[in-house]
Parts: structure tokens; C-alpha cells; sequence
């Protein structure tokens, strides 16, 4: 079996060791934020003296997690749980609720992560291909399996399903559903009411995409708290340090930096897509920080992907079903939008 390691360079772009910084990349392929996190973060974290190095953190992430409570709208921290990114959150959900053998279920496409995590855990993938539009198709609902792992807004569609959808699924679904909320800051709606509806719900988060913070490594899962307390049982000691504690709370606190910056992608995701459109490709109307971009013309979606790159210009291509012919785009900033646009005119004359 391959390295995790050597599949997420496949998944994500991502080189090991090869992560480009420099000024001249304009990195549009692992839906990052293009706007720094709150100044409120820096400071927190210059505050923390030596004995954040010394000793061990809050094992529990008591005060993150009460943070997190209160944003997410539930009475204290036994709704929540923090780990080390979301990735580690859905790690912890197939250690916590699914056995070996187990099925795990998702649409296809959506992020490739899930994949990994089931294969590795030796449970059995089951997807069920969404429809032309992005959508859950019938057959769905009818599916049995362990754990449902929903990504909603999708990656790498950006398009979500109909709440009504979600909690029809929720209701009749026999196993844990997990809803990944990762890009829901850029969404219309969210479903982190269900939780408190649904004694079978996990609704994941991440700070990595509207708090800017992916360096950081924090994911939040919300549910019952007697999930929560399973989760608990099943997490590593100190799965989150203390520096991404800290750098948690400060960044919820700076509400206003989060909303200024949250409308910033929103209307360079607008101005993008519309821009994306006038060039011919076809983009469903995206709800988180990038676009799904389809491309019929010439060159190809993979011809434009390796003549973006030779300008230093990077986003994401699947070679995939059904994804042969997309590029996903990460919103940027608009000095960054306008480059990629500029670039795109030029390879697609
Ligand atoms: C749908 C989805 N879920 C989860 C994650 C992982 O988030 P984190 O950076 O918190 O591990 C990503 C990252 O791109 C994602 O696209």
C-alpha cells in the first residue's frame, strides 16, 4: 500500500517539502486564504511565555472548546471537540464509530481524503455518483453504511446540497452522518442546528479556510455530547498544542477581521466566476473559496493546467472521471485573480 504521505501529494498538490512561498507563485490549488489571519492571533501567540514550551497543554482544550460552543451556538463544551486540522477530526471519527470491514459512505466525486482515511483504516468505500448538477441522486438515501461522510459545501464542487436534503439524509440514515463543514463560511447556509436535532450528526469545521489559519492545524467536530465524550476516548492525549489553542480562541474573538475578510473572497469569487464564464468555461455557482471551472475547448483543462503552471501559476486538476475536463481555482486575492485571468486570455486566445 502506498505511503498517506506519498497519496496526499496526489490529493491535495501538495509536494512534500517543496510548499512554494515565494512572491512570484500565485497558489490557487489548496483553497487557501489569500488574506492573512487576525492581527489579534499574532499577538496572542507573542504573549505565550516559556511555559507554553515547558508543559504539556490542556489535554481537553477546555476553553477552545467552551469558544467554540458559544460561536457554534450550543450551551458549553461537551458539544465539541478540537483536533489537529479537520483532517485529523475525520481521521478520529472512522478510529471512533467505524470498525474494519465497515462500510463508509460519500458522494463522488468529493474530497479525496475520505478515500484514503476508509482505505487505511480497511472499511469499505462506497460512493454513489452525484448528478449532472452536483447533486444527490435517489439512490443516496437508499445506501447503508457505518458512517456517511458528507462535504457540504462539496470539494471540488463548491456546490452544496439542499439543507432539506441533508436532513432527510439524517433522519433516515442508520449509521453516524458526518457533514463537513469546511467552506460553510463562504456558504449560504449552514446545518449546525443538527446536531441538536439528531442524536447521529457530527457536523465538522476547520479554521484553515475563513480564519486563515491552515499553518495552525485546528478542526472542530460539533454533536451529541455523547458522541462527544466517545471521541474523547479515542483522541491522542494532547492532540492539539498549545499555541494552536491559543491561536483558536483569538482568532473567534476577532470577529470583525473574520467578516471583512469572508466578504473580500466572496466578491472576488463573484468577479471570478463571471470573469471564468466570459471565457467560455462553464462554472456552477460556487458556495466556498474556489470554483469548479469546466473547459471544453483547446487546449484542454490539462493542457491549460501544465501552461498555468510553466507561468508559475498554480491550481488544481483531477485527473478523474468526470473531472477531466475542470479546473478547481482557488479564490485569490484580486491582484492574484487578475493574473490568473490575464494568463488564462493569453493561453486560451
Ligand atoms: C472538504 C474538506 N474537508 C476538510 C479539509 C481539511 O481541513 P484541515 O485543513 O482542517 O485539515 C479540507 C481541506 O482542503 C477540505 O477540502
Amino acid at each position: 500500500m502506498k505511503y498517506a504521505r506519498e497519496i496526499l501529494s496526489d490529493v491535495e498538490g501538495y509536494v512534500p517539502g517543496e510548499q512554494p512561498k515565494t512572491a512570484d507563485i500565485v497558489k490557487l490549488n489548496t483553497n487557501e486564504n489569500p488574506y492573512p489571519a487576525s492581527p489579534k492571533v499574532l499577538e496572542a501567540l507573542a504573549e505565550m511565555g516559556p511555559d507554553a514550551l515547558r508543559t504539556y497543554p490542556d489535554p481537553v482544550a477546555s476553553k477552545l472548546r467552551a469558544a467554540c460552543a458559544k460561536l457554534y451556538g450550543y450551551p458549553n463544551e461537551a458539544w465539541v471537540i478540537a483536533g489537529n486540522g479537520m483532517d485529523e477530526i475525520l481521521a478520529l471519527a472512522l478510529r471512533t464509530f467505524v470498525d474494519p470491514g465497515d462500510a463508509v459512505l460519500t458522494p463522488y466525486p468529493t474530497y479525496s481524503l475520505y478515500k484514503i482515511l476508509t482505505q487505511l483504516h480497511g472499511a469499505v468505500y462506497v460512493e454513489d455518483d452525484l448528478d449532472d448538477r452536483y447533486q444527490l441522486c435517489e439512490s443516496f438515501f437508499g445506501r447503508k453504511a457505518r458512517l456517511c461522510l458528507l462535504s457540504r459545501p462539496n470539494a471540488p464542487t463548491g456546490v452544496a446540497s439542499p439543507r432539506e436534503e441533508v436532513e432527510r439524509l439524517c433522519k433516515e440514515f442508520e449509521g453516524i452522518v458526518l457533514i463537513d463543514e469546511a467552506y460553510v463560511d463562504f456558504a449560504e447556509d449552514s446545518c449546525m442546528d443538527f446536531p441538536r436535532r439528531f442524536e447521529n450528526v457530527i457536523v465538522a469545521r476547520t479554521f484553515s479556510k475563513s480564519y486563515s489559519l491552515a499553518g495552525m492545524r485546528l478542526g472542530t467536530a460539533t454533536a451529541n455530547p455523547d458522541l462527544i465524550r466517545e471521541f474523547l476516548k479515542t483522541k491522542d492525549s494532547y492532540n492539539l498544542n498549545a499555541f494552536t489553542q491559543a491561536a483558536g480562541i483569538a482568532a473567534i474573538e476577532d470577529r470583525e477581521h473574520f467578516e471583512v475578510t469572508v466578504a473580500k473572497v466572496k466578491a472576488t469569487r463573484s468577479r471570478l466566476t463571471d470573469a471564468l464564464r466570459g471565457l467560455g468555461f462553464a462554472v456552477q455557482q460556487s458556495q466556498a473559496n474556489f470554483v469548479l471551472a469546466r473547459w471544453q475547448g483547446q487546449p484542454d483543462a490539462e493542457g491549460i493546467f501544465e501552461a498555468l503552471r510553466a507561468r508559475n501559476i498554480l491550481v488544481r486538476y483531477f485527473k478523474m472521471r468526470g473531472l477531466k475536463d475542470c479546473l478547481r481555482i482557488s479564490v485569490g486575492t484580486e491582484g492574484e485573480t487578475d493574473t490568473l485571468l490575464e494568463a488564462l486570455r493569453a493561453i486560451i486566445r
